[in-house]
């Protein structure tokens, strides 16, 4: 037997071997399985020693600031690589060779399109309806078109669910914005890339052609790298879960676009720019930071912080870099919300209450501040996490679905309500 974790506990009267398994990084785990048939279970809200699956597709060090998707960092795959190079790497576990990158970009082209029956979904919600909610309801809907891809079981049915909601998410998240400004949907166009594409069901209307500009296009699809995926964060666990007792892949990603609609987690882009409105100006930030660090104050940093990273988050750093390159291209110097949140930063980076608690900036303290400046409206901000995270969510759901013996997820508990009482008749309640 490998290492071993020697527990003893009170009604044994021999410690038990818990064996001590090894990852290929980070690190070990314990396999509590065992546990159970003791009488006992693990007891862990929020899940912070909590391994919940083995996984092969991403790898996060928090302490080191280190995300590597299937192995490769991710500072290298934002530079070099391309949003839909990446949806292939996390989806397969290898980068593409120019054949198989040409035939899966193919693939996703002829499902850009979604049924012309949806666009009907969207006349029943308010034109100021949240986006989220939005995607929520018509990603869930896709399950209701397509019966020709919902046994799970079957690879080739989970693999074209996939590159359909790999196409068909860019579509629906420009549909939600179209409608929100009363301007008529835009259809995917085929000769243009999959951010270009993005950019111009977002801004075109039929009135003009003019096309989205190459930078802007370049910098969306920094971004959607960037947010691909992030190992089992509350969204992805959400997918897992949800995956685990047989729901199709739609629902399951519907239930990741709810878990990530939270300002602890993908809501904080949104969040972020509220919170830098907020403020306003440089000199008000002092009091803010004071605000973040009075525990009687629900208030916190948005945008700072993180469960797993300790450190710089890698992402921010790339963001950081492309607030610059777009504010630039853009030709917008002295951005107010820019210059607040290089402050805000340098400040909080020398503060003791969080360098003790080593809050660091986050993802999304920087995507919200490009994402305005590229003209997307804060509402939509959560909507592109959503639309690049879709890729991460189906390769979770594709590997547990695919595991040997995977069973559904079904955590205990540790219950503290009332013990075993007697019904007692209205006319003796008090
Ligand atoms: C994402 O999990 C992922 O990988 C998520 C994500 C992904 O790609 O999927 O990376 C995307 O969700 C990024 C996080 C976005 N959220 C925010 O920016 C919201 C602000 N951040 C916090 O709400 C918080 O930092 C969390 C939710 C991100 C993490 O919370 P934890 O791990 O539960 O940490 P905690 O709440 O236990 O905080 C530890 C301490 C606490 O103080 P004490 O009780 O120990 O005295 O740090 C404090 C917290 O009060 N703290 C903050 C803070 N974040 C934590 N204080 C002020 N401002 C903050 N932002």
């Amino acid at each position: 037997m490998g290492d071993v974790a020697k527990l003893t506990l009170p009604n044994q009267n021999q410690a038990i071997d818990l064996p001590l398994l090894s990852g290929t990084l980070g690190p070990q785990v314990v396999d509590v399985g065992a546990l159970a048939k003791h009488g006992y279970f693990t007891f862990d809200p929020g899940f912070r020693s909590t391994a919940a699956c083995e996984s092969k597709i991403t790898y996060i060090d928090g302490d080191k600031g280190i995300l590597l998707y299937r192995g490769y960092p991710i500072e290298e795959l934002a530079e070099k690589s391309n949003y839909l190079e990446v949806c292939y790497l996390l989806l397969y576990g290898e980068l593409p060779t120019q054949e198989r990158k040409d035939y899966f970009c193919n693939k996703i082209k002829i499902h850009t399109m979604v049924h012309e029956q949806l666009s009907h979904f969207f006349n029943g919600f308010r034109r100021d309806a949240h986006p989220m909610a939005v995607m929520c309801g018509v990603v869930g809907a896709l399950s209701a078109f397509y019966h020709d891809s919902l046994d799970i079981l079957n690879e080739k049915h989970r693999e074209i669910a996939a590159l359909r909601l790999i196409a068909k998410m860019p579509t629906l998240a420009a549909m939600c914005y179209k409608y929100s400004i009363g301007h008529p949907f835009v259809y995917p166009q085929n000769k243009m890339g999959f951010s270009e594409n993005f950019l111009n069901m977002m801004f075109s209307v039929p009135c003009d052609d003019t096309q989205p500009s190459p930078t802007l296009s370049k910098a969306m699809d920094k971004i959607f790298i960037l947010h691909a995926d992030h190992e089992q964060n509350a969204s992805t666990s959400t997918v897992r879960l949800a995956g685990s007792s047989g729901a199709n892949p739609f629902a399951c990603i519907a239930a990741g676009i709810a878990a990530l609609w939270g300002p602890a987690h993908g809501g904080a882009n949104e969040a972020v720019l509220a919170m830098l409105e907020e403020i306003e100006t440089p000199k008000n930030i002092p009091k803010y930071l004071a605000r973040a660090k009075d525990k009687s104050d629900p208030f916190r940093l948005m945008g700072f912080g993180h469960r797993v990273y300790k450190n710089f988050d890698p992402r921010a750093t790339v963001l950081r870099q492309s607030c610059h390159e777009v504010l630039n291209e853009l030709g917008i110097h002295n951005d107010p919300l820019f210059e607040i949140a290089l402050t805000l930063e340098q400040i909080a980076l020398k503060d003791d209450y969080f360098v003790e608690k080593k809050l660091y900036p986050n993802v999304d303290f920087y995507s919200g501040i490009i994402l305005r400046a590229m003209g997307i409206p804060t509402n939509m901000f959560t909507v592109i996490f959503a639309l690049s995270r879709t890729v991460g969510w189906i390769a979770h759901w594709n590997e547990m679905i695919g595991e040997p013996n995977q069973s559904i997820n079904r955590p205990r508990q540790l219950y503290t309500g009332e013990k075993d009482r007697k019904y007692t008749p209205i006319e003796q309640r008090k």
